[in-house]
């Protein structure tokens, strides 16, 4: 989700943009080879030598697929990667990490930048040990840590909104938190990162973190639904892992505030932003 959209971004400010595949079938000129599963990479002949920038979106991004099988799930989001990194700076590209909230246990809110990882799951785990390594490549690497990123096509908000307008009830978590963004925010900070090949840990979250409940209600009267239709449950019914709901998500943002004008949205301005898409459903 999130490598797509900032390739039509970089696209749209200029950037040649090379997107890897791990789908022979859609293999191309614009589209090379790369699955970060094989064991010892043939870097040379799969990755494009001698770009200028290369943003590291891939992963296994689900929290409870790396918990179940965390030996090939680092192998994908921490050796591959790190493969990647290393192999891509090495020819003189600047790397920059997708990473994530999760690298913290989630028992702070607006985490510093600095503070120690402490990762809850394997997640994060796995993103802590990826960030050493691209911390390790001095001025040669960036890490962009994102939490909840959302987008219209979603399934979980699709779902919500085809069954509101139906006029069917929708069961939100009253007890699991989102701190979200856009995409169209992550990409800004991106640009500005590839921009000034700036090194370093930067952050894109949102200003606090609110309930998936709170996020429905505002789907709900954006398209004019009887609130009565968002019925609260808890997670803990639904037997979600402690290490997928953590109370805070959110990150501090005074660098890419004080450097380039980026500040974290409020909840409300994230989620108008993306449920007004959504509404058109109804329509
Ligand atoms: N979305 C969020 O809310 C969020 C929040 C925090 C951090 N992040 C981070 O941002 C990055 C992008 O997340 P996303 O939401 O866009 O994830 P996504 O939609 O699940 O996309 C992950 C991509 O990685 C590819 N991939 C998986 N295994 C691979 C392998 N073995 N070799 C090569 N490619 C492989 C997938 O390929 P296929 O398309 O072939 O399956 C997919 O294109 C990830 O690093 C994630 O940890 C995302």
């Amino acid at each position: 989700m999130v490598g797509a959209a900032l390739a039509g971004h970089f696209r749209d400010q200029g950037w040649q943009v090379q997107a890897t595949t791990r789908r022979r079938e859609q293999v191309d000129g614009a589209h090379p080879y790369l699955d970060l599963a094989v064991p010892n990479l043939d870097l040379p002949n799969l990755v494009l030598p001698g770009a200028d920038m290369v943003i590291l979106a891939a992963a296994v991004a689900r929290i409870g697929d790396c918990e179940v099988d965390p030996a090939t799930t680092q192998r994908i989001n921490v050796t591959g990667t790190l493969a990647v990194a290393n192999h891509m700076a090495g020819q003189g590209s600047h790397v920059m990490l997708l990473s994530s909230d999760k690298v913290f246990d989630g028992t702070l809110p607006l985490r510093d930048r600095y503070d120690n990882p402490s990762p809850a799951c394997a997640y994060g785990r796995q993103k802590a040990a990826a960030e050493a390594g691209i911390l390790a490549l001095g001025d040669k690497g960036a890490i962009l840590r994102l939490s909840k990123v959302l987008e219209p096509g979603l399934e979980l908000l699709t779902g919500w909104a085809r069954a509101l307008a139906l006029g069917k009830s929708i069961t939100p978590f009253n007890d699991l938190y989102l701190a979200p963004v856009t995409v169209d925010l992550v990409a800004r900070i991106a640009v500005h990162i590839a921009d000034e090949r700036a090194a370093g840990i930067y952050h894109c979250t949102g200003d606090e973190d609110r309930t998936y409940v709170e996020l429905a209600d505002i789907l709900a009267a954006s398209m004019g639904c009887d609130p009565a239709l968002v019925q609260a449950i808890s997670c803990e019914a639904a037997a979600m892992p402690a290490a997928a709901r953590p109370r805070y998500t959110s990150l501090e943002m005074k660098v890419e505030q004080s450097r380039w004008g980026v500040a974290a949205p409020e909840f409300e301005t994230t989620a108008k932003a993306i449920l007004s898409r959504l509404a058109d459903i109804k329509n």
